[in-house]
Protein backbone atom coordinates (compact mmCIF):
# COMPACT_ATOMS: atom_id res chain seq x y z
CA UNK A 1 0.00 0.00 0.00
CA UNK A 2 1.31 3.74 -0.34
CA UNK A 3 2.14 5.30 2.26
CA UNK A 4 -0.71 6.50 4.74
CA UNK A 5 -3.21 4.90 2.51
CA UNK A 6 -5.25 2.04 3.70
CA UNK A 7 -4.42 -1.41 2.24
CA UNK A 8 -7.10 -2.02 -0.80
CA UNK A 9 -5.24 -5.52 -1.91
CA UNK A 10 -6.12 -7.58 1.45
CA UNK A 11 -9.83 -8.77 0.84
CA UNK A 12 -10.25 -12.07 2.94
CA UNK A 13 -12.97 -11.62 6.28
CA UNK A 14 -12.22 -9.50 8.50
CA UNK A 15 -10.03 -6.89 6.49
CA UNK A 16 -11.16 -3.55 5.62
CA UNK A 17 -11.19 -3.68 1.96
CA UNK A 18 -13.07 -7.16 2.14
CA UNK A 19 -15.75 -5.68 4.32
CA UNK A 20 -16.14 -2.89 1.98
CA UNK A 21 -16.30 -5.47 -1.36
CA UNK A 22 -19.22 -7.36 0.57
CA UNK A 23 -21.32 -4.39 0.76
CA UNK A 24 -22.17 -4.80 -2.85
CA UNK A 25 -23.22 -8.02 -5.06
CA UNK A 26 -20.48 -9.82 -6.88
CA UNK A 27 -20.72 -12.08 -10.02
CA UNK A 28 -19.15 -15.71 -8.90
CA UNK A 29 -19.64 -18.12 -11.53
CA UNK A 30 -21.25 -18.27 -14.82
CA UNK A 31 -24.65 -19.63 -15.05
CA UNK A 32 -24.52 -21.75 -18.12
CA UNK A 33 -21.78 -23.71 -16.27
CA UNK A 34 -23.54 -24.30 -13.28
CA UNK A 35 -25.49 -27.48 -14.38
CA UNK A 36 -28.39 -29.13 -11.95
CA UNK A 37 -26.80 -31.92 -9.52
CA UNK A 38 -23.02 -31.01 -10.51
CA UNK A 39 -22.38 -28.89 -7.48
CA UNK A 40 -19.04 -26.94 -7.54
CA UNK A 41 -16.73 -25.04 -4.99
CA UNK A 42 -15.92 -21.07 -5.84
CA UNK A 43 -13.40 -19.15 -4.13
CA UNK A 44 -14.22 -15.54 -3.86
CA UNK A 45 -13.01 -12.87 -1.92
CA UNK A 46 -10.49 -15.03 0.14
CA UNK A 47 -12.98 -17.73 0.89
CA UNK A 48 -14.81 -20.94 -0.44
CA UNK A 49 -18.31 -21.42 -0.67
CA UNK A 50 -20.36 -24.46 -2.00
CA UNK A 51 -22.58 -23.56 -5.29
CA UNK A 52 -25.46 -25.75 -6.91
CA UNK A 53 -28.78 -25.72 -8.75
CA UNK A 54 -31.39 -27.44 -7.31
CA UNK A 55 -33.79 -29.69 -9.65
CA UNK A 56 -36.01 -26.49 -9.66
CA UNK A 57 -33.33 -24.86 -11.27
CA UNK A 58 -32.66 -22.74 -8.50
CA UNK A 59 -29.08 -21.70 -7.16
CA UNK A 60 -28.03 -21.47 -3.97
CA UNK A 61 -24.72 -21.27 -1.90
CA UNK A 62 -23.91 -22.67 1.17
CA UNK A 63 -20.54 -22.46 3.11
CA UNK A 64 -17.86 -25.28 1.85
CA UNK A 65 -17.29 -27.19 4.94
CA UNK A 66 -19.76 -29.55 5.99
CA UNK A 67 -20.74 -28.70 9.90
CA UNK A 68 -20.43 -32.13 11.03
CA UNK A 69 -16.72 -32.81 10.43
CA UNK A 70 -15.90 -30.24 7.28
CA UNK A 71 -14.86 -32.05 3.96
CA UNK A 72 -16.36 -30.10 1.10
CA UNK A 73 -20.12 -30.05 0.11
CA UNK A 74 -19.53 -29.95 -2.98
CA UNK A 75 -18.36 -33.50 -3.45
CA UNK A 76 -21.96 -34.60 -1.96
CA UNK A 77 -24.90 -35.11 -3.98
CA UNK A 78 -27.79 -32.33 -5.05
CA UNK A 79 -31.53 -34.07 -3.96
CA UNK A 80 -34.12 -31.81 -4.76
CA UNK A 81 -32.93 -28.60 -3.79
CA UNK A 82 -31.14 -30.13 -1.22
CA UNK A 83 -27.52 -31.19 -0.68
CA UNK A 84 -26.18 -33.94 0.84
CA UNK A 85 -23.07 -34.70 1.99
CA UNK A 86 -20.67 -36.98 0.54
CA UNK A 87 -18.84 -38.34 3.93
CA UNK A 88 -21.88 -39.44 5.96
CA UNK A 89 -25.18 -37.99 4.33
CA UNK A 90 -26.17 -35.28 6.00
CA UNK A 91 -28.41 -33.14 4.09
CA UNK A 92 -29.08 -29.35 4.11
CA UNK A 93 -31.36 -27.14 2.58
CA UNK A 94 -30.79 -24.19 0.55
CA UNK A 95 -31.32 -21.96 3.69
CA UNK A 96 -27.99 -23.86 5.26
CA UNK A 97 -30.78 -25.77 7.53
CA UNK A 98 -29.70 -29.76 7.97
CA UNK A 99 -32.45 -31.76 7.41
CA UNK A 100 -31.51 -35.04 7.70
CA UNK A 101 -28.35 -36.75 9.83
CA UNK A 102 -29.16 -40.59 8.27
CA UNK A 103 -26.89 -42.17 10.78
CA UNK A 104 -27.45 -40.50 14.32
CA UNK A 105 -29.37 -42.81 16.08
CA UNK A 106 -31.32 -39.48 17.76
CA UNK A 107 -31.22 -36.89 14.93
CA UNK A 108 -30.24 -33.51 16.30
CA UNK A 109 -30.89 -31.61 13.04
CA UNK A 110 -32.93 -29.11 13.85
CA UNK A 111 -29.96 -27.76 16.04
CA UNK A 112 -27.50 -27.80 12.44
CA UNK A 113 -27.31 -25.08 10.60
CA UNK A 114 -24.65 -23.50 7.96
CA UNK A 115 -24.63 -20.48 6.65
CA UNK A 116 -25.87 -19.87 3.34
CA UNK A 117 -25.62 -16.52 1.14
CA UNK A 118 -28.20 -15.00 -0.99
CA UNK A 119 -27.68 -15.12 -4.90
CA UNK A 120 -29.39 -14.25 -8.09
CA UNK A 121 -29.17 -15.03 -11.77
CA UNK A 122 -29.04 -12.53 -14.12
CA UNK A 123 -27.22 -11.35 -17.63
CA UNK A 124 -25.92 -15.28 -17.56
CA UNK A 125 -24.10 -14.74 -14.20
CA UNK A 126 -24.52 -15.53 -10.79
CA UNK A 127 -24.54 -12.82 -8.47
CA UNK A 128 -23.67 -13.58 -4.76
CA UNK A 129 -24.58 -10.69 -1.38
CA UNK A 130 -21.35 -12.27 0.88
CA UNK A 131 -21.84 -9.34 2.85
CA UNK A 132 -24.16 -9.29 6.35
CA UNK A 133 -27.54 -8.68 6.89
CA UNK A 134 -30.22 -7.62 4.35
CA UNK A 135 -28.46 -7.54 1.02
CA UNK A 136 -29.70 -4.17 -1.13
CA UNK A 137 -31.21 -4.81 -5.02
CA UNK A 138 -28.96 -6.20 -7.16
CA UNK A 139 -27.86 -3.36 -9.62
CA UNK A 140 -29.61 -3.85 -13.22
CA UNK A 141 -27.97 -2.89 -16.41
CA UNK A 142 -30.49 -1.80 -19.07
CA UNK A 143 -27.31 -1.14 -20.93
CA UNK A 144 -26.92 -5.14 -22.09
CA UNK A 145 -30.01 -6.78 -20.63
CA UNK A 146 -32.26 -4.95 -22.79
CA UNK A 147 -31.05 -4.75 -25.92
CA UNK A 148 -30.84 -6.26 -29.05
CA UNK A 149 -27.54 -7.52 -29.79
CA UNK A 150 -25.83 -10.91 -29.42
CA UNK A 151 -24.81 -11.00 -26.09
CA UNK A 152 -21.57 -13.28 -24.68
CA UNK A 153 -20.81 -13.91 -21.53
CA UNK A 154 -16.83 -14.36 -20.20
CA UNK A 155 -14.84 -15.49 -17.33
CA UNK A 156 -11.59 -15.58 -17.18
CA UNK A 157 -8.64 -15.36 -14.28
CA UNK A 158 -6.14 -13.11 -14.05
CA UNK A 159 -3.48 -13.89 -12.07
CA UNK A 160 -2.87 -11.02 -9.36
CA UNK A 161 -4.61 -8.86 -7.33
CA UNK A 162 -7.71 -7.78 -8.10
CA UNK A 163 -7.20 -3.83 -7.58
CA UNK A 164 -4.27 -4.00 -10.32
CA UNK A 165 -6.93 -5.14 -12.49
CA UNK A 166 -9.28 -2.41 -11.65
CA UNK A 167 -6.34 0.05 -11.78
CA UNK A 168 -5.73 -1.01 -15.10
CA UNK A 169 -9.53 0.01 -16.14
CA UNK A 170 -8.62 3.62 -15.04
CA UNK A 171 -5.51 3.71 -17.16
CA UNK A 172 -6.38 4.37 -20.95
CA UNK A 173 -2.95 5.23 -22.13
CA UNK A 174 -2.19 1.19 -22.15
CA UNK A 175 -4.03 0.75 -25.05
CA UNK A 176 -1.47 2.31 -26.99
CA UNK A 177 1.26 0.03 -25.61
CA UNK A 178 -0.16 -3.64 -24.40
CA UNK A 179 -2.75 -3.47 -27.11
CA UNK A 180 -0.39 -2.01 -29.84
CA UNK A 181 -0.64 -5.04 -31.98
CA UNK A 182 -4.65 -4.52 -32.58
CA UNK A 183 -5.19 -0.34 -32.33
CA UNK A 184 -2.30 -0.24 -35.54
CA UNK A 185 -4.77 -2.10 -37.44
CA UNK A 186 -7.45 0.25 -37.33
CA UNK A 187 -5.30 3.56 -36.77
CA UNK A 188 -5.64 4.57 -33.18
CA UNK A 189 -2.79 6.44 -32.64
CA UNK A 190 -3.76 9.61 -31.02
CA UNK A 191 -2.98 9.23 -27.36
CA UNK A 192 -5.63 10.92 -25.41
CA UNK A 193 -5.43 13.37 -22.42
CA UNK A 194 -6.93 11.42 -19.96
CA UNK A 195 -9.75 13.33 -17.77
CA UNK A 196 -11.60 12.07 -14.78
CA UNK A 197 -14.37 12.69 -12.30
CA UNK A 198 -15.69 11.30 -9.71
CA UNK A 199 -19.77 11.04 -10.11
CA UNK A 200 -22.49 9.10 -8.45
CA UNK A 201 -21.65 5.64 -9.43
CA UNK A 202 -17.64 5.76 -9.15
CA UNK A 203 -15.91 7.66 -12.11
CA UNK A 204 -16.22 9.26 -15.50
CA UNK A 205 -13.37 8.61 -17.52
CA UNK A 206 -12.40 10.56 -20.65
CA UNK A 207 -9.96 9.80 -23.20
CA UNK A 208 -9.81 13.09 -25.15
CA UNK A 209 -8.48 12.85 -29.32
CA UNK A 210 -8.76 15.42 -31.85
CA UNK A 211 -8.76 13.52 -34.41
CA UNK A 212 -11.98 11.76 -34.94
CA UNK A 213 -12.70 7.76 -36.79
CA UNK A 214 -10.71 5.73 -34.63
CA UNK A 215 -8.83 8.59 -32.94
CA UNK A 216 -12.37 10.00 -31.80
CA UNK A 217 -12.78 10.93 -28.26
CA UNK A 218 -13.47 7.86 -25.58
CA UNK A 219 -15.41 7.93 -22.47
CA UNK A 220 -15.97 5.08 -19.91
CA UNK A 221 -17.73 4.39 -16.87
CA UNK A 222 -16.26 2.84 -13.97
CA UNK A 223 -18.74 2.19 -11.04
CA UNK A 224 -17.49 1.74 -7.52
CA UNK A 225 -16.36 -0.72 -6.01
CA UNK A 226 -14.84 -2.84 -8.97
CA UNK A 227 -17.41 -2.77 -12.25
CA UNK A 228 -15.95 -1.38 -15.31
CA UNK A 229 -18.16 -0.32 -18.86
CA UNK A 230 -16.97 0.95 -21.57
CA UNK A 231 -16.83 0.26 -25.53
CA UNK A 232 -14.47 -2.32 -26.66
CA UNK A 233 -12.26 -1.69 -30.11
CA UNK A 234 -12.19 -4.77 -32.08
CA UNK A 235 -10.29 -7.77 -31.04
CA UNK A 236 -9.12 -10.74 -32.32
CA UNK A 237 -12.16 -12.18 -30.21
CA UNK A 238 -14.48 -10.11 -31.19
CA UNK A 239 -14.52 -8.43 -34.46
CA UNK A 240 -17.09 -5.33 -34.24
CA UNK A 241 -16.61 -2.80 -31.31
CA UNK A 242 -18.69 -4.00 -28.54
CA UNK A 243 -20.44 -2.36 -25.23
CA UNK A 244 -18.69 -4.25 -22.74
CA UNK A 245 -19.45 -4.98 -18.96
CA UNK A 246 -16.51 -6.24 -16.89
CA UNK A 247 -16.80 -6.74 -12.79
CA UNK A 248 -12.97 -7.43 -11.50
CA UNK A 249 -13.76 -9.92 -8.41
CA UNK A 250 -11.15 -10.62 -6.19
CA UNK A 251 -10.48 -14.96 -5.88
CA UNK A 252 -8.27 -14.47 -3.55
CA UNK A 253 -5.00 -11.93 -2.31
CA UNK A 254 -3.27 -13.30 -5.56
CA UNK A 255 -5.56 -14.03 -8.02
CA UNK A 256 -8.85 -12.83 -9.25
CA UNK A 257 -11.79 -13.17 -12.13
CA UNK A 258 -12.69 -11.28 -14.19
CA UNK A 259 -16.58 -11.64 -14.97
CA UNK A 260 -17.82 -9.77 -18.26
CA UNK A 261 -20.61 -9.27 -20.43
CA UNK A 262 -20.23 -7.87 -24.01
CA UNK A 263 -23.29 -6.91 -26.00
CA UNK A 264 -22.14 -7.10 -30.12
CA UNK A 265 -24.03 -5.26 -32.57
CA UNK A 266 -26.73 -7.43 -34.31
CA UNK A 267 -25.93 -8.64 -38.10
CA UNK A 268 -29.01 -7.38 -39.74
CA UNK A 269 -28.46 -10.15 -42.39
CA UNK A 270 -28.54 -12.93 -39.33
CA UNK A 271 -31.29 -13.52 -37.12
CA UNK A 272 -31.52 -11.77 -33.37
CA UNK A 273 -30.45 -14.35 -31.05
CA UNK A 274 -30.08 -13.19 -27.38
CA UNK A 275 -26.18 -14.82 -26.43
CA UNK A 276 -23.83 -16.64 -28.29
CA UNK A 277 -22.63 -19.66 -27.50
CA UNK A 278 -18.62 -19.29 -27.67
CA UNK A 279 -16.35 -22.24 -28.27
CA UNK A 280 -13.64 -22.14 -25.70
CA UNK A 281 -10.53 -20.54 -26.72
CA UNK A 282 -7.32 -22.53 -27.19
CA UNK A 283 -4.50 -22.72 -26.12
CA UNK A 284 -6.15 -21.51 -22.63
CA UNK A 285 -4.66 -17.68 -22.15
CA UNK A 286 -4.22 -18.89 -18.32
CA UNK A 287 -1.47 -21.05 -20.17
CA UNK A 288 -0.35 -18.35 -22.50
CA UNK A 289 0.11 -16.08 -19.65
CA UNK A 290 1.96 -18.31 -17.83
CA UNK A 291 4.94 -19.24 -20.86
CA UNK A 292 5.09 -15.53 -21.59
CA UNK A 293 5.60 -14.86 -17.49
CA UNK A 294 8.15 -17.41 -17.08
CA UNK A 295 10.16 -16.45 -19.78
CA UNK A 296 9.43 -19.62 -22.54
CA UNK A 297 7.62 -17.32 -24.95
CA UNK A 298 7.70 -13.65 -25.58
CA UNK A 299 4.38 -11.15 -25.68
CA UNK A 300 5.31 -9.73 -28.98
CA UNK A 301 5.38 -13.49 -30.37
CA UNK A 302 1.96 -14.42 -30.09
CA UNK A 303 0.20 -14.28 -32.83
CA UNK A 304 -2.13 -11.12 -33.85
CA UNK A 305 -5.59 -13.26 -34.29
CA UNK A 306 -5.03 -15.74 -31.11
CA UNK A 307 -8.88 -15.18 -30.02
CA UNK A 308 -7.18 -14.99 -26.26
CA UNK A 309 -4.70 -11.62 -27.29
CA UNK A 310 -6.12 -8.72 -25.64
CA UNK A 311 -6.71 -10.96 -22.23
CA UNK A 312 -3.14 -12.31 -21.77
CA UNK A 313 -1.67 -8.80 -23.09
CA UNK A 314 -3.56 -7.23 -19.92
CA UNK A 315 -2.97 -10.42 -17.36
CA UNK A 316 1.10 -10.37 -18.39
CA UNK A 317 1.19 -6.60 -17.86
CA UNK A 318 -0.50 -6.69 -14.66
CA UNK A 319 1.11 -9.57 -13.35
CA UNK A 320 4.30 -8.43 -14.29
CA UNK A 321 3.78 -6.10 -11.61
CA UNK A 322 3.91 -8.81 -8.97
CA UNK A 323 1.27 -10.74 -7.33
CA UNK A 324 0.23 -7.41 -5.05
CA UNK A 325 1.84 -4.77 -6.51
CA UNK A 326 3.64 -1.79 -3.48
CA UNK A 327 2.11 1.00 -5.14
CA UNK A 328 3.97 3.35 -2.75
CA UNK A 329 6.83 2.48 -5.18
CA UNK A 330 4.65 4.31 -7.99
CA UNK A 331 6.01 7.51 -9.57
CA UNK A 332 2.68 8.70 -10.84
CA UNK A 333 2.53 11.37 -13.73
CA UNK A 334 -0.39 13.43 -15.40
CA UNK A 335 -1.46 10.73 -17.62
CA UNK A 336 -2.41 8.79 -14.40
CA UNK A 337 -5.25 10.76 -13.28
CA UNK A 338 -7.00 8.23 -13.17
CA UNK A 339 -5.18 5.85 -10.67
CA UNK A 340 -4.93 8.82 -8.41
CA UNK A 341 -8.63 9.53 -8.34
CA UNK A 342 -9.54 5.92 -7.54
CA UNK A 343 -7.32 5.59 -5.29
CA UNK A 344 -8.43 8.83 -3.46
CA UNK A 345 -11.88 7.33 -3.66
CA UNK A 346 -11.10 4.21 -2.24
CA UNK A 347 -8.73 5.20 0.31
CA UNK A 348 -11.66 7.94 1.62
CA UNK A 349 -13.99 5.15 1.84
CA UNK A 350 -12.19 2.93 3.65
CA UNK A 351 -11.09 5.29 6.07
CA UNK A 352 -14.80 5.90 6.39
CA UNK A 353 -15.15 2.43 7.24
CA UNK A 354 -12.34 2.17 9.43
CA UNK A 355 -14.33 4.72 11.69
CA UNK A 356 -17.67 3.90 11.37
CA UNK A 357 -18.55 6.58 9.62
CA UNK A 358 -21.07 6.22 6.98
CA UNK A 359 -20.08 5.72 3.01
CA UNK A 360 -21.34 7.03 0.34
CA UNK A 361 -24.08 5.72 -0.94
CA UNK A 362 -23.21 4.45 -4.84
CA UNK A 363 -25.69 4.85 -7.08
CA UNK A 364 -25.93 4.28 -11.06
CA UNK A 365 -28.69 5.93 -13.06
CA UNK A 366 -31.33 4.35 -13.94
CA UNK A 367 -31.80 5.10 -17.37
CA UNK A 368 -28.98 4.17 -20.63
CA UNK A 369 -25.54 5.12 -19.91
CA UNK A 370 -23.92 6.22 -23.02
CA UNK A 371 -20.90 5.85 -24.05
CA UNK A 372 -19.29 8.05 -26.74
CA UNK A 373 -17.78 6.19 -29.40
CA UNK A 374 -15.94 6.29 -32.41
CA UNK A 375 -17.48 3.51 -34.27
CA UNK A 376 -20.60 5.05 -35.09
CA UNK A 377 -22.50 2.15 -36.80
CA UNK A 378 -21.22 -0.18 -34.66
CA UNK A 379 -22.53 1.39 -31.48
CA UNK A 380 -25.09 3.52 -31.98
CA UNK A 381 -28.13 1.02 -31.96
CA UNK A 382 -27.06 -0.64 -28.99
CA UNK A 383 -26.14 2.15 -26.35
CA UNK A 384 -28.94 4.86 -26.79
S1 LIG B 1 -18.60 -34.40 7.12
FE1 LIG B 1 -20.49 -34.05 6.20
S2 LIG B 1 -21.79 -35.56 7.01
FE2 LIG B 1 -19.89 -35.90 7.97
FE1 LIG C 1 -6.17 -3.62 -21.67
Amino acid sequence: MARGQEDFARIGPGTLAGRFLRTFWQPIHTAADLKVGRPVRVQALGEYFTLYRGESGKVFMVQDPCPHRQTSLFLGWVVGDEIRCFYHGWQFDGTGQCTAQPAEKKSFAAKVKAQAWRVEEYLGLIFAYLGEGEPPPLPRFPEVDSVDGVRVVNAHAVPCNFFQRVENDLDELHVHFVHSVSTDSYGLDEMPEIRVKETEYGILREGIRKGGGANATRTAHWMMPNVHFVDLPPSPDNTDWTVHLAWRVPVDDENMTTFSVSLRRRDPGKPAEKEAARAPITPDPAQVTQDILSGRIRIQDVPADYRGLFVVQDNVALAGQGRITNRSRDRLGQSDVGVTLLRKLWDRELKKLKKGEPLKQWRRPQERMSLLVNAPTAMADVTG
